[in-house]
């Protein structure tokens, strides 16, 4: 298959890039005018300029009318394994509570555990499909959905084989998980020790015989989980082959980010707050520094100093955070744009960061993130737009015309 008549193909990259772009590299993007791209068996196989455009041998053409072509977004931090809503946590955050004052009510992430309790497999599979269908449509093609809102055994697992179930439905790359240090579970109230030993014990080896989590998280911040207990958990996590993916500093500095880096975490995310130290630390490793400018935007949180990290060299992604708590929205454009807005970033840092960063901080930029051949053909075509910098700005133009996963059309607009 052919598309042509591409005004810009964006995200072109001819090494197949699978590490993460650091620092000035960010504002490195492969930008070729008036293109056609290739695709055969779903990958990638060529591009070109339209004056040199292959004649023969193409059983179909698709015609972008003039428009851009991107990667498709890669969200790699998600939770939208869940039941219901809470639009009541919502008004009381407007009325002057704050996220921690919610949560120490026995709102927040326990309200959500509450409700995915009395939810069938079948329904929460049901209701997270919408979502899973919401993203793509908005053009995320590769995304990483956590556990996190069961907080027992059986729950957890009933969430985990949900993420299974989309990964199996949609042609999305999805990687899922285990975030069963969330919070501590309500049977464990006022016993957090004996919660973690709990995981550590029953819930590690339970996912991993199931072989449901390809990633460990640990919510490592204030009034959560300490350094030392994530510590002891990445510890157990390790020996079943899952690599870590921390919350960290979202509340407090909180330690996260050093245990993080100290387990070889993919990627440590939130970072409303990053100290010198821990800027430095992160510049020095392999770990992606995942900002979520969607959480900031929705809890009136501070963004996290983005723009730093990449003046120092860091890998920066962004992602939605997309969870009934404190981000309920997937949509990366508008993340691109708060990439912009907020943090500061030019649109090509930004446009990095929700592709090739967020794949490499899910461990799948080999076949994502970018436009390279060989890669999945997984990307967005747009209607004609006056420029590259368009992309970010008009934030809310409904510019996207159709979106392309594994090189078939999966909406359309
Ligand atoms: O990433 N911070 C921890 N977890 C989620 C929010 C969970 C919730 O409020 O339901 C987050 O923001
Ligand atoms: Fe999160």
């Amino acid at each position: 298959m052919l598309i042509t008549n591409i005004k810009r193909l964006i995200g072109v990259d001819n090494e197949r890039r699978s590490a993460p772009l650091r620092g000035a590299e960010m504002s490195r993007l492969g930008i070729v005018e008036d293109a056609w791209l290739r695709v055969e068996n779903g990958k990638i196989s060529g591009w070109g300029k339209m004056e040199n455009i292959p004649s023969s041998g193409l059983d179909e053409i698709h015609d972008a009318k003039w428009g851009d072509v991107i990667p498709s977004f890669c969200d790699s931090h998600t939770h939208i394994v869940y039941a219901g809503s809470r639009e009541g946590e919502f008004e009381d955050k407007i009325r002057g509570l704050s996220y921690e004052e919610i949560a120490k009510r026995g709102g927040g992430i326990l309200n959500s555990a509450d409700r995915l309790q009395l939810t069938t497999e079948n329904e929460l599979y049901r209701q997270s499909m919408e979502r899973a269908r919401e993203v793509m449509a908005m053009g995320t093609g590769c995304i990483e959905i956590k556990s996190g809102y069961g907080l027992t055994l059986q729950t957890e697992l009933k969430m985990l084989r949900v993420i299974a179930r989309i990964a199996e439905s949609v042609p999305m790359r999805v990687r899922a998980t285990f975030l069963g240090a969330h919070a501590v579970g309500r049977a464990y109230a006022g016993r957090q020790g004996e919660y973690v030993d709990m995981l550590i014990r029953d819930m590690l080896p339970a996912v991993a015989a199931e072989g449901l989590a390809d990633f460990v998280d640990v919510f490592c911040d204030e009034g959560f989980f300490t350094p030392s207990e994530t510590d002891r958990i990445l510890e157990n996590a390790a020996k079943h082959g899952m690599r870590p993916k921390i919350h960290a500093n979202e509340l407090a500095v909180s330690g996260g980010v050093q245990v993080g880096v100290a387990h070889n975490a993919l990627s440590v995310d939130h970072l409303e707050r990053a100290e010198e130290a821990e800027i430095a630390l992160l510049s020095k490793s392999d770990t992606v520094a995942t900002v979520l400018p969607g959480a900031s935007f929705f809890l009136g949180m501070p963004y996290g100093p983005a723009r730093k990290m990449i003046d120092r060299g860091v890998a920066v992604a962004l992602a939605s955070d997309y969870n009934p708590g404190s981000s309920p929205s997937g949509n990366m454009r508008m993340v691109m744009s708060l990439g912009c807005i907020k943090l500061k970033l030019t649109p090509e840092e930004s446009l990095n960061a929700v592709t090739i960063n967020g794949a490499v901080a899910m461990d799948c930029a080999v076949n994502y993130g970018s436009i390279a051949i060989g890669k999945v053909a997984n990307f967005i075509i747009t209607k004609p737009l006056p420029s590259f910098a368009f992309l970010p700005y008009a934030y809310a133009t409904p510019f996207i015309s159709s979106v392309w996963l594994k090189g078939k059309k999966v909406s359309d607009k």
